[in-house]
């Protein structure tokens, strides 16, 4: 089976695929919410019932893929990037060292090849350049194989329509799909108190991306406090930030970023975006910190202690406060996870997802389950 994957509306499809099975947008696709249920409760299938489900199954198993998607900060757009999102049901919770990186054990027993098409406006070989980064880092995580990137002209988008009515105030906003209980809301609660006061805002807390939208803009700093998704910025997080490029006005943004895995570099496609973004809609970019293993320091107890494994992201988080205080810029911040070796954070990961599956009345083997289609889907 041929599969596309596309951002593209029925009518600019047209005739042109009628040998893959499309994957569209019908506008009714729901984020991922990170509640790893498709590892540990229904092993390989989303369990989100919005007709994409199987979208996991689908690109895992596939003869070949094609994607098709606007450039968007050097990756997919909100829609591609929620549906790849909601394919890590296709490879198994469980990490290894691969390519001398954490990443995930493959679920399926091949290298499915996938050809990129980025569609913009006036697109550059730095842009290409990005875009190539990313989609290798993507293809590494979900042992894919690139067969090519191309870049397609494509008419320019609006931009800088709305004037919003700027305040000087920060914004603290937790983008994690997983709000209140997430590690990202830990996180900023601990950097807040580096910079002595603030409040969180959740970004789940708003059913409507316009309100969301209006609150970020009316901000002239804002703190983005996100989980890594599949090498870059969650779907729901890049739906926000594609609304914002509708509105004018200067901010400054700063990001902070944690993850799955151990080495907090594998964040730097996420940054790089968020700088994008920043020069797209003529923002200034303050700087981020990349946390690596933060479902480890993400821990209640974990995470306010400024000596042991959370000792490096605490000094980050000082140096980050005061930029966000003085609204400066700099440098990114990588911290890995201090005194603490990568291989006992692999094992203790390891056995958390059997633990995890044992909850839901799952063995190891349930774990391991490979779905595949039967029959004529969406
Ligand atoms: C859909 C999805 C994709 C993910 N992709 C990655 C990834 O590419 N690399 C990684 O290290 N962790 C990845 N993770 C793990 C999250 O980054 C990690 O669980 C993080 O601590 C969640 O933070 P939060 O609680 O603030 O949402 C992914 C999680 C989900 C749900």
């Amino acid at each position: 089976m041929k599969l596309l994957i596309t951002d593209l509306t029925e009518e600019e499809l047209g005739d042109s695929y009628s040998d893959h099975e499309i994957i569209s947008d019908n506008g009714r696709i729901k984020p991922c919410m990170g509640c790893f249920g498709c590892w540990i409760k229904k092993p390989g299938e989303c369990v989100i019932k919005d007709g994409y489900e199987l979208a996991a199954v689908k690109l895992h198993t596939a003869d070949e893929v094609l994607v098709i998607s606007r450039y968007t900060y050097g990756g997919f757009s909100s829609f591609v990037k929620n549906v790849f999102d909601r394919c890590i049901p296709g490879v198994l919770p469980f990490f290894e060292i691969y390519e001398g990186e954490m990443h995930h054990r493959r679920r399926y027993d091949k290298d499915v090849p996938i050809r990129f098409i980025f569609r913009g406006h006036d697109l550059t070989d730095a842009d290409k350049e990005q875009a190539r980064r990313y989609v290798r880092a993507v293809c590494i995580n979900f042992r894919a194989r690139i067969l090519g990137i191309d870049l397609e002209e494509a008419e320019d988008i609006k931009r800088g329509i709305f004037t919003p009515e700027q305040t000087d105030s920060t914004v603290f906003l937790n983008c994690s799909p997983r709000g209140k209980h997430s590690n990202s809301r830990r996180f900023l609660a601990e950097f807040i108190k580096h910079c002595g006061s603030g409040d969180i805002t959740d970004l789940a807390s708003y059913r409507n991306a316009d309100d969301a939208a209006d609150m970020a803009a009316a901000a002239s700093k804002l703190v983005l406090a996100m989980p890594l998704y599949v090498d870059g910025i969650p779907s729901n997080v890049l739906r926000l930030m594609e609304r914002l490029e509708l509105y004018g006005g200067s901010r400054t943004v700063y990001t902070i970023a944690n993850m799955g895995f151990y080495e907090s570099r594998q964040i730097e496609n996420l940054l790089g975006m968020v700088r994008s973004w920043c020069d797209v809609c003529g923002c200034t970019y303050g700087g981020g910190i990349a946390i690596g293993a933060g479902e480890m320091l993400g821990m209640e107890k974990l995470a306010s202690l400024e000596k042991g494994p959370a000792a490096n992201m605490h000094k980050g988080f000082a140096l980050l406060a005061e930029a966000v205080q003085n609204g400066t810029a700099i440098d990114d911040i990588y911290a890995d996870p201090s005194g603490f070796p990568r291989r006992l954070y692999l094992m203790a990961g390891n056995h958390g997802w059997i633990k995890g599956a044992k909850e839901n009345g799952l063995g190891k083997s349930d774990l391991l389950r490979c779905p595949e289609i039967k029959g004529e889907i969406i």
